[in-house]
């Protein structure tokens, strides 16, 4: 499988109650690239998101996706449901779309392997840790092959050493599965970390102000964190978010 590319052209967004959430935004994900969204909170990241999905309409400009390919949405509560097992919740979106048991039973095991919950199949939610949690949200999405799996803020409420491998196993999955990925966080190092590109927003409304491209080549090894390199764009992104205007 192969990712989407999306083009967004003069997207903005006016919800009903006359708030202007996002201001103008133009920008093309080039497909198979993990990019990520940081701004300030209120500035439309999640807006932004949903109309990458398809969720909301724009109110001017127009976002461009291919019409074929499999959207996966992951969201920073795991949102399981709790009187279903760990492998019937990795089932559940396929479920929904009217796959057939025999279609989405050995998908579900095989996204359940990947995120590495084999063993954890009968358990119930309440039985797994944040991280595990977490991980088999992500399986739910990644069962469903996504060409475009689009990630708001999903490892904020973990604790900080999860998150770290969290972050990695993240990379490794995007690396093998090669779908396009787009993740809001407000976390500099996580976007960092996992991204080709950073998209910096202003406040609301939200519009670019800067796109950071991450030199590092895939895969990344946990130390890159800690070289002046990495710091170096870090600085860079953090910078970015205190400007007021576009670079
Ligand atoms: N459905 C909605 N109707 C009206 N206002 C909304 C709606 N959804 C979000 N907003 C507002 O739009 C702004 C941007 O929200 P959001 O995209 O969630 O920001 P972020 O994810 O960057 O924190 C916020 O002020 C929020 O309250
Ligand atoms: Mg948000």
């Amino acid at each position: 499988m192969s990712g989407a590319a999306v083009e967004l052209k003069g997207v903005s967004k006016r919800f009903d109650s006359g708030l202007q959430a996002l201001g103008q935004v133009d920008f093309d994900l080039r497909a198979g690239e993990f990019v990520s969204i940081v701004g300030p909170s209120g500035c439309g990241k999640s807006t932004l998101l949903r109309i990458v999905a398809g969720l909301i309409a724009t109110s001017t400009g127009e976002c461009r996706r291919p019409a074929d390919i499999e959207t996966a949405f992951v969201f920073q509560e795991a949102a399981l449901l709790p009187w279903r097992t760990v492998e019937r919740n990795a089932q559940l979106l396929m479920e929904l779309e009217g796959y057939k048991p025999e279609d989405y039973q050995p998908r579900a095991a095989e996204a359940l392997k990947l995120v590495g919950l084999a063993g954890f199949e009968k358990s119930y939610p309440h039985q797994l840790s944040g991280g595990m949690r977490m991980r088999l949200s992500l399986a739910r999405a990644l069962a469903l092959r996504p060409g475009l799996l689009l990630l708001d803020e999903p490892l904020a409420a973990v604790d900080e050493l999860t998150r770290d491998i969290l972050q990695e196993e993240l990379s490794a999955m995007w690396q093998q599965a090669g779908f396009t990925g787009v993740l809001v966080t407000h976390n500099v190092h996580e976007a960092v970390y996992l991204s080709d590109r950073v998209i910096v927003m202003s406040p609301r409304p939200g519009r670019i102000l800067d796109v950071i491209d991450v030199p590092f080549a895939f895969p990344r090894a946990p130390e890159l964190r800690a070289t002046p390199e990495f710091a170096r764009l870090t600085g860079d992104v953090t910078a970015a978010l205190r400007r007021k205007q576009p670079a």
